[in-house]
């Protein structure tokens, strides 16, 4: 089963990210971490990433007429795209939001997100394996396990 893994803005360059909050990992390790760790539970993730509003939208646009599960680390859209919001909200399939940190533990701008609504759940604040979690959530929801 597929699932589309999107990062959004910034997540691109976590190479000089604060390694403190984002973890060790550089986007290409990270990406591969993920296919990796999807593979190990039975699914394929097609992992992408864009700093454009627009173009994560026409993703998830694509992930609705596909009926494709999400995961998706909308980075700073989080807190204040309701249009990424809107169209999350066409999806059929679940959608998991994750983070590598903990947003809730972070400046109170980040104590928002106007995402965690139309998602099934959000995991946050595990760096890397935020996604990894993500993954193994995702497969017992599809095989509705949760
Ligand atoms: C992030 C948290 C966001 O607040 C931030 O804007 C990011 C990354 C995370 O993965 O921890 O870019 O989504």
């Amino acid at each position: 089963m597929k699932i589309l893994v999107i990062n959004g803005p910034n997540l691109a360059r976590l190479d000089i990210r604060d390694s403190s909050i984002y973890g060790d990992l550089n986007y290409g390790e990270l990406k591969s971490l993920i296919e990796s760790a999807a593979t190990t539970h039975g699914l394929v993730a097609d992992v992408r990433q864009s700093d454009d509003e627009a173009t994560i939208i026409g993703w998830l646009h694509e992930a609705a007429d596909s009926n494709t599960p999400v995961i998706i680390n909308p980075a700073a859209f989080t807190h204040y795209s309701y249009a990424i919001r809107d169209a999350a909200e066409l999806l059929k399939a679940p959608l998991i939001e994750v983070h590598l940190s903990n947003p809730m533990a972070r400046e109170e701008f980040r104590h928002t997100s106007v995402i965690s609504g139309v998602a099934n759940g959000t995991i946050g604040g595990f760096g890397p394996n935020s996604y990894v979690l993500a993954l193994i959530a995702m497969k017992n929801l599809l095989s509705g396990a949760n």
